[in-house]
């Protein structure tokens, strides 16, 4: 792992995804990249591509098998030979995510039917009741912070309802989850550390499935079936815990930048407050457009030759969909927030075969928890802007954010 944390003097040649300048705002360094090194490259956090155009995105989103997602995927450090367990060899702990054809057809596969808006219908209402719920416990509070109160309650609640898991793990799942996507990313003990733990629980959990089958998510991928035999314990395992670490952060970090977006432009935010319905569906696009918050990796596999560079075998390139979200060529004005813009083409849900399989649970609780939110709270505002953090990297999002109501 290379990482002076010495400024960075030439982005191009030098960039730092976790310079704090470029967590808070990332926009400004995309813009000169794309401008005059469209693919960069850094030698920090272990080395990695970076592209800032979206039709690199999409192309590179495309490239498979040259590009693989398979295990070690994470965006900046591989976990060392030391803490690697021999015995979880061939354990791929988040198919389809981290895995690559033929794995990732048939998991995704069997993912797919749980997530269609039918399947869904349930968790709406649940985080319709759940939204209402949390703001009853802070409303009469005058304020609260918006990202640890709301933003980040919802998803875990939400994922732990789909699954069949008690509501009492919920501050344990998010633990996990920032323990393997947030701070894990730097410091790989933890990410294995949590990542053993989500693995014990839903290993139990699985066993419980299989003895006492329940009408729920775990039960569902017990019973599933590929090409006549029952989905091994290992891979439910693995598709539980993806629900975790692509569920959780990803959408309470939507819900908090758009929490974020709205107290601190009040002209877009009194716009919200007499949304009508076409409003909101154009609005959740545009949010989930400039804030973007995931950025997945790939490990090049064959050389390509792409943006005037050459990735070579075993180069790890970020897939940088916030990036692309904000190119010129393909968006008017992309660094300004329009709540009705009508053509937006955003990757933030990824593109190619690992286009993310959770977009209708995912933009339903953005809808309904922003949706309640204005019901509830029309009038709000940011009081402390330096008390503002936001974390960065795989999942970029606001952590503390704090807001005055009326
Ligand atoms: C706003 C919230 C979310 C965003 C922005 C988001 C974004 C993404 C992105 C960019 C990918 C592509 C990964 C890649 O190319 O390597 C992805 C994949 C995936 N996402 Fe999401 N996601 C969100 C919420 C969710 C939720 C709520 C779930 C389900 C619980 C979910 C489940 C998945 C799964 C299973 C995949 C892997 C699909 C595959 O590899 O075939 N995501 N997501």
């Amino acid at each position: 792992m290379t990482d002076t944390r010495n400024p960075v003097e030439d982005l191009a040649g030098d960039y730092d995804i976790f310079d704090p300048g470029y967590v808070t705002d990332p926009v400004p360094a995309w813009a000169e990249l794309r401008g005059r090194c469209p693919i960069a490259h850094t030698e920090r956090w272990g080395g990695s591509w970076l592209p800032t155009r979206y039709d690199d995105v999409q192309a590179l989103a495309k490239m498979v098998p040259e590009l693989s997602s398979a295990n070690p995927g994470p965006i900046v450090v591989d976990v060392p030979e030391e803490l690697r367990r021999p015995e979880r060899e061939g354990y791929n702990g988040a198919s389809p995510i981290s895995a690559d054809p033929p794995e990732q057809t048939w998991t995704r596969r069997a993912l797919l039917p749980h997530f269609t808006p039918r399947a869904i219908a349930p968790q709406r209402e649940f985080t319709k009741v759940l939204c209402n719920e949390l703001i009853d416990g802070l409303i009469e509070n005058g304020g609260c912070d918006g990202a640890v109160d709301y933003a980040q309650q919802i998803p875990p609640r939400v994922i732990a309802h789909k699954l069949g898991v008690s509501g009492d793990m919920v501050d344990d799942f998010i633990e996990w989850v920032r323990g393997v996507l947030e701070l894990g990313l730097t410091r790989p003990e933890l990410r294995v550390k949590y990542g053993d733990i989500i693995r014990d629980f839903f290993a139990a959990e699985v066993i419980d499935r299989r003895q006492n089958p329940r009408d729920d998510l775990i039960t569902a991928l017990c019973q599933t079936e590929v090409d006549g035999e029952l989905l091994p314990d290992e891979v439910v395992i693995g598709m539980c815990n993806l629900q975790l670490v692509a569920g959780i952060d990803t959408t309470w970090s939507s819900i908090g930048s758009a929490l974020w977006h709205f107290s601190t432009h009040e002209d877009d935010r009194r716009r919200m407050a007499d949304a009508d319905d076409d409003l909101w569906d154009t609005a959740i696009e545009e949010l989930l457009r400039f804030y973007s918050p995931v950025t997945m990796a790939r490990t090049v596999m064959e050389p390509v030759e792409i943006g005037g560079v050459c990735l070579g075998v075993g180069d790890k390139v970020l897939m940088n969909f916030p990036g692309a979200n904000h190119d010129p060529e393909v968006f008017d004005y992309p660094d300004t927030v329009i709540l009705d813009r009508q053509r937006n083409r955003h990757i933030a849900f990824g593109a190619g075969i690992h286009r993310c399989a959770g977009s209708n649970l995912a933009r339903m609780e953005m809808e309904v928890s922003l949706r309640t939110w204005f019901e509830r709270i029309p009038e709000f505002t940011l009081t402390d802007p330096g008390a503002v953090t936001w974390a960065g990297g795989q999942v970029r999002g606001p952590r503390t954010l704090p807001l005055a109501f009326g």
